[in-house]
């Protein structure tokens, strides 16, 4: 089995690293898995003036899987788009129909307190946001800028979605709840955006073949709102490109710190990209202080949805709970009296509560 890695960015090469070293146990342990490396975003920018070069998409094309850190950096800001690192992630989005995207929110217990919520909110939180992630405004043409009869210059884009690409994620939705406990909450602003009205009736649809999971509909901004008020009424969300965008930002926030989400992306033939849903931080890359976990965690993610290995997959959460019930602390998530540890340590008390 073969995995592409992409690095990156920013601190998108330490916690990378980390979580391959996390592989390179397994793989010492008989897990058979091969492991290329690849520039993409900035990194590759400065390599060949592309961020994702085609020697990159053919490495990405030859693996199972890609596991992905992050991109972006405000070296590149100023770049025309079709060159700024983000375009590296939405390309590779796109290529490979990476329409399924997985954000899993869930609080480990000793984490609680690290959220900036009161603890009895989001103690035992575990809830799943599914983010289509190939289509509505991310990807709708036509956009741009152009100079209207007036003279006036205008900014646009286009929010659209197509009644199959609402119906594979509603579907997506639907399987994944039915491994959980039975509930899916469509998050749109049907009130307001016909695209989104329209989603709301292909949801309502696709759900008459699911008699046994529970739909209700909320409105973006009252689900904006009601992840901080009571988050444990979720179990799944399922919504679209850029409400998903900006809804797992906030629900990262439950868990006490982005820098432990993973998410996997994932096509109709479980070829998947996986990556923390965190950015490539420059304020603090190169200094060994980034917390990996939320790529290791990813790496997990890869193992159970593009390899299928269970087990392996399993073996890695569980080093990740152990080392949190043992006390270690990367500074995002520092507890005093508890041990602040960098980037490698922390990926080093992973490989060994292995
Ligand atoms: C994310 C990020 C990306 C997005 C950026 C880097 C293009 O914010 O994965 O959530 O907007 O999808
Ligand atoms: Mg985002």
């Amino acid at each position: 089995m073969k995995i592409a890695v992409l690095p990156g960015d920013g601190i998108g090469p330490e916690i990378t690293e980390q979580a391959v070293r996390v592989l390179r146990a397994l793989s010492r342990e008989g897990l058979r898995i091969e492991m290329e490396t690849a520039p993409v975003g900035g990194a590759a920018v400065d390599a060949t003036g592309d961020p994702l070069p085609e020697s990159t998409l053919k490495v990405a094309q030859a693996a199972d899987a890609i596991l992905f850190g992050s991109v972006g950096g405000p070296k590149y800001d100023s770049l025309p788009r079709a060159q700024r690192p983000e375009q590296g992630l939405l390309r590779l989005r796109k290529h490979f129909d990476l329409y399924a995207n997985l954000r899993p929110a869930i609080v480990y217990p000793e984490l609680a307190h690290a959220s900036t919520l009161k603890t009895e909110v989001v103690a035992g939180l575990d809830l799943l946001i599914l983010r289509e992630l190939t289509g509505d405004i991310y990807f709708g043409q036509p956009r741009g800028v152009r100079t209207t009869e007036s003279g006036e210059r205008e900014g646009f884009d286009t929010m659209r979605y197509t009644e199959r690409e609402i119906r594979r994620i509603a579907h997506t939705a639907f399987r994944a709840a039915r491994k959980r406990s039975l509930r899916v909450c469509s998050v749109d602003k049907a009130n307001v955006l016909e695209t989104t009205q329209f989603w709301r009736d292909v949801v309502t649809e696709v759900h008459r073949e699911y008699e046994d999971v529970a739909l209700s509909h909320m409105y973006v901004d009252n689900a904006a709102m009601q992840l901080i008020r009571n988050p444990k009424q979720f179990d799944v969300i399922v919504t679209g490109n850029m409400f998903g965008d900006i809804l797992s930002d906030e629900a990262s926030m439950l868990t006490g710190s982005i820098g432990m989400l993973p998410s996997a992306s994932l096509n109709e033939s479980s070829y998947g990209l996986y990556e923390p849903i965190h950015g490539s931080a420059p304020d603090i890359a190169g200094k060994d202080i980034a917390n990996p976990l939320a790529t290791i965690l990813s790496a997990a993610m890869l193992l159970r949805y593009s390899l299928d290995q269970e087990e392996a997959a399993t073996r890695i959460e569980q080093a990740v709970r152990k080392v949190l019930a043992q006390g270690f602390r990367t500074a995002d998530i520092a507890e005093a009296g508890k041990r602040t540890v960098g980037t490698t340590e922390m990926g080093e008390a992973v490989i060994a509560a292995l």
